[in-house]
C-alpha cells in the first residue's frame, strides 16, 4: 500500500463501528499505520485489523475508555509501543443519551459530556504532548502532529431533544478553535469535522425505515444520506499534507444539512 499518508500513525478513537471504523480503513488506505480503538465491541475492530494487515497495511485494535484518564494514556501508550510514534489523532468516539430536558436524567447528561467532549479533551491533550515529544526531524508530514476531533452539524444547529448532545459538539467547536490557537506555534495543526446525517447504528432510526428516510432527507439539500466513506475521504484529506495551511476550522460534510434547508421555499 502507499499513499498520502504513507509513514505517518493514526489512532481513531471508536474505531469499532461506523464514521470510526470508515476513517480508520481509509486512513489504512492511505498508507499510514492505523491504532483502532473500541470500548465495548472487540470483534468488529479485530476484523478491520485482519482486513488491513491483509492488503499489507498496519493495524492494531487497543481496547480503552475515552472518557478515563488512566485509559487515554495506555491507550497512546500501546499505539506507540506498536508503531514507534504518533502524528494524527481522529478524536472520533460519541454516544446519545436522548431525552427531553425535563426528563433527562444526571446520568444520562454525564455520560454523554464525558465521552463526547471530555473524552476528546483527554485524547486531544495526550496527542499534544506526545507531537510535542517527537523530534522534528523524524516527521513524517510538514507539521508537527494533527488532530480531527468529530464534531457534529450540532456544533451549530441547535437540537431539541439532545440537550448534551448538542452542549458536547457546541463545546468541541470551541475547543477545536482554542487549541488550534494554542498550538499552531507547535506546529500542531486541530481542526473539527461536522458530519450531518450519516448512516451509521447511532442514528438507525433516523434512516431505517422508508418514512424515516423520507422525513430525514427534506434535512439534506443535496438528497442522500451520508454513509462513512463520505466522512473517511474528508479525513485522510485534512490529515494530509494537502491540508497543511489549514488549522482551527470545522470541515462540513453533511450535504448541506447546515443551510436553513427550511428557507429553500422562501422560509
Ligand atoms: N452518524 C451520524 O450521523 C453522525 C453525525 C454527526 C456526528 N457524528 C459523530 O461521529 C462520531 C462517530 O459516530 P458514529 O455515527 O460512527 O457512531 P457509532 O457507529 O455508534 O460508533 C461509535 C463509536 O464510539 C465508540 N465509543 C463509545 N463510547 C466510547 C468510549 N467511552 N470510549 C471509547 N470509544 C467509545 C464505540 O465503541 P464500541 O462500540 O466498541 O463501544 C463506537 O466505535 C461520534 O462522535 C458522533 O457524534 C455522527
Amino acid at each position: 500500500m502507499s499513499g498520502r499518508l504513507d509513514g505517518h500513525v493514526v489512532l481513531v478513537t471508536g474505531a469499532s463501528s461506523g464514521i470510526g471504523l470508515g476513517v480508520a480503513e481509509a486512513m489504512a488506505d492511505a498508507g499510514a499505520a492505523v491504532a483502532i480503538n473500541y470500548r465495548s465491541h472487540r470483534e468488529p475492530a479485530d476484523d478491520l485489523v485482519a482486513r488491513i494487515t491483509g492488503k499489507g497495511g498496519r493495524a492494531v485494535a487497543i481496547a480503552a475508555d475515552v472518557s478515563d484518564e488512566a485509559d487515554v494514556a495506555r491507550l497512546f501508550d500501546e499505539t506507540v509501543s506498536a508503531f514507534g510514534r504518533i502524528d494524527i489523532l481522529v478524536a472520533n468516539s460519541g454516544i446519545q443519551k436522548d431525552a427531553a430536558i425535563a426528563d433527562m436524567t444526571l446520568a444520562d447528561w454525564n455520560a454523554v459530556i464525558d465521552v463526547n467532549l471530555t473524552g476528546q479533551f483527554l485524547c486531544s491533550r495526550e496527542a499534544l504532548r506526545r507531537f510535542r515529544s517527537q523530534p522534528a526531524d523524524t516527521r513524517p508530514a510538514r507539521s508537527a502532529g494533527v488532530i480531527i476531533s468529530m464534531s457534529s452539524v450540532h456544533e451549530i444547529i441547535p437540537w431539541a431533544g439532545h440537550v448534551n448532545y448538542a452542549t458536547a459538539k457546541g463545546g468541541i467547536r470551541m475547543m477545536v478553535r482554542s487549541l488550534a490557537q494554542e498550538v499552531a506555534g507547535d506546529g500542531i495543526r486541530v481542526n473539527a469535522i461536522a458530519p450531518g446525517a450519516i448512516r451509521t447504528p447511532i442514528n438507525q432510526d433516523a434512516w431505517d425505515t422508508p418514512e424515516a428516510l423520507e422525513k430525514l432527507l427534506r434535512l439534506i439539500p443535496y438528497g442522500r444520506i451520508g454513509e462513512p466513506e463520505d466522512v473517511a475521504r474528508a479525513a485522510v484529506w485534512l490529515a494530509s499534507d494537502e491540508a497543511d495551511y489549514i488549522t482551527g476550522t470545522t470541515l462540513f460534510v453533511d450535504g448541506g444539512m447546515a443551510l436553513y434547508p427550511g428557507f429553500r421555499d422562501n422560509g
